[in-house]
């Protein structure tokens, strides 16, 4: 079974990955599986500098889904070189680091400092995290600011794979995704979470210290899948699907959609073995069906629908 997945020129054995910030710095889950199994590690959101992130509660349940205003508490991209990175060195998957800027100058500091530094295999740019004050949210919300990120970074990255991360809270995700594509990313994250809140009915205080957080789990899954469905049907660039996922099925359905790879966030903590056993479940799922391909599965949905998969016109290869 060939399970490999390409992202541009990020090349995956298999297309499962981590989402950031469920996973730790990866090190953490050593415990549970052998994380070079999987096709790749996005880490922690990580910014220029040490962010202590927003005073608790700061994570709570809801029916089907999970609401988190963490606010990027991370060691700053020195720290990790310094600290995590080399505990990393050697696992037999990509490590690819998710950024976080306040704002245009910062994103651009990070990624020079990896430009110089290397020994990543990618970066995925978070322009859409809900649970901090500046930085990507505002930039999630123009099109136009995303491509003149997007273009920034990709001249910083020089060769190094980019993938920009979008804010599902748009109206129409087409042509935030057109400027990541038109910008030069290699791929295009979608998406992060959905601003929600909870509170508390007895007390009438907020299940939150920020009121408002990122709402992610199976409660999800629909939506983001519609929008997984929106940009594989229009824009001819590889998306990493991420929302939702608990199991191979949910996985399948992102990959039938049209993404190319998948990242697996809330379901980690209910299982930290959730993504070896998605990539378990999936190749036997496909050699069941008798693929021996997972790439003869992206996109499955819209060809038997008949329905537009630029990914794939002209004969490219994905
Ligand atoms: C506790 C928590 C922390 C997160 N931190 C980050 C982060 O640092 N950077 C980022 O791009 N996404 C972050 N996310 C979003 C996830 O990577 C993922 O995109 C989102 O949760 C949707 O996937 P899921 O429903 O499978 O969790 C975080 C999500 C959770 C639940």
């Amino acid at each position: 079974m060939d399970l490999s997945a390409k992202i541009g020129r990020l090349e995956l054995k298999n297309p499962i990955l981590t989402g950031s910030g469920t996973f730790g710095y990866g090190i953490e889950f050593e415990e549970y599986f052998d994380i070079g199994l999987l096709g790749g590690i996005v880490v922690k959101g990580l910014s220029l500098r040490y962010k202590e992130g927003n005073p608790p509660p700061r994570i709570c349940e809801t029916p089907c889904g999970l609401l988190n205003s963490i606010g990027l508490q991370n060691v700053g991209i020195e720290k990790f070189y310094e600290e995590k990175l080399p505990l990393l060195r050697g696992k037999d998957c990509r490590i690819i680091l998710n950024i976080l800027g306040d704002d245009f100058l910062e994103y651009e500091k990070i990624c020079e400092f990896i430009a110089g530094r290397g020994e990543v295999d990618g970066v995925e740019v978070n322009v859409s995290c809900p649970n901090v004050k500046k930085g990507g949210i505002h930039i999630s919300k123009s099109p136009d600011a995303i491509f003149s990120l997007t273009e920034k970074l990709r001249k910083i990255l020089d060769d190094i794979p980019l993938l920009i991360k979008l804010s599902p809270n748009v109206s129409d995700i087409v042509p935030f995704v057109e400027a990541v594509k038109d910008g030069g990313a290699d791929g295009v994250t979608l998406s992060n979470t959905y601003l929600g809140i909870a509170i508390d009915l007895d007390t009438l205080s907020p299940k939150l210290s920020q009121i408002k957080g990122g709402l992610s789990g199976p409660a999800i899954k629909p939506i983001s899948q519609r929008i997984v469905f929106e940009s594989a049907s229009s824009v001819d660039i590889p998306i990493v699907a991420s929302g939702g996922i608990l199991n191979f099925r949910d996985a399948l359905e992102y990959i039938a959609l049209g993404a190319v790879a998948v990242e697996i966030g809330t379901a980690n903590f209910l299982n930290p073995e959730s993504p070896l056993k998605i990539l378990k479940g999936m190749e036997n799922y496909l050699k069941e069906r008798g693929h021996t391909s997972v790439r003869d599965f992206t996109g499955i949905f819209l060809k038997k629908n008949g329905i537009n998969f630029p990914l794939l016109e002209d004969g490219d290869d994905i």
